[in-house]
């Protein structure tokens, strides 16, 4: 994309949008009710809104490198108790995608200077899972694996968190959803988690709601 072309784009992309509804940016300044939260990969192919045909105000989000959901991120923990506490969002989606490149880079272990500690928590992914993930001797269904266990898990960290734990014993919300998007076919892959089911098995570990006597 030419730079120059960028506020042409932009000047284009206003005019379209008034001249299906005049009053579409005084509605759109009035705030923002969102019932999503979509955590997602900064890869430049996965762009949130476009693969989900969504419209300005309706997804909160939130991207970093491999769609990674890390307990001391403040940034991310600052996005989900804004998202869980303050818009109230209904569900929170976690989408990884095919080839992704994050997710390549653990899958192949070489000391990769500043990122190697955002890496790492790849490289536990695939520990957590190691007996399958070793089984997998084909590398392109190793790489597809890893992305969908890699979603599978940061699922279970955002249950982890202390909001949405508080949310979800107040008010049944937010739902908790794990997406793969694969950019060869442009399909969007709902992986059907059973994230209650899953946290289950590990309740007694991260529950923080105390214990009934
Ligand atoms: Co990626």
């Amino acid at each position: 994309m030419n730079f120059e072309r960028i506020f042409e784009n932009n000047k284009q992309w206003i005019a379209e949008k008034l001249e299906n509804n005049p009053q579409y940016f005084e509605q759109l300044a009035k705030g923002q009710t969102p019932e999503y939260l979509y955590i997602g990969c900064s890869d430049s192919r996965v762009t949130a809104e476009d693969l989900m045909g969504a419209n300005p105000g309706e997804i909160f989000i939130h991207r970093n490198i491999a769609n990674l959901v890390i307990n001391t991120d403040s940034n991310l923990n600052a996005v989900v108790q804004y998202a869980v506490e303050h818009l109230k969002v209904k569900h929170i989606i976690i989408c990884g995608h095919y080839e992704c490149g994050g997710v390549k880079a653990a899958l192949y272990p070489s000391d990769m200077g500043q990122l190697n500690s955002w890496l790492q928590t790849l490289r536990d992914v695939y520990r957590l899972h190691q007996d399958e993930m070793d089984a997998i001797t084909d590398a392109q269904k190793k790489f597809d694996r890893l992305v969908e266990l890699n979603v599978q898990e940061q699922c279970m960290n955002i249950i982890k968190i202390d909001h949405v734990q508080r949310s979800w014993y107040k008010t049944g919300y937010p739902h908790i959803h794990g997406w793969v998007f694969d950019v060869r076919t442009g399909e969007l892959i709902d992986l059907g988690l059973d994230i209650t089911g899953l946290f289950a098995e590990v309740r007694k570990i991260y529950d923080l709601k105390p214990l009934e006597k």
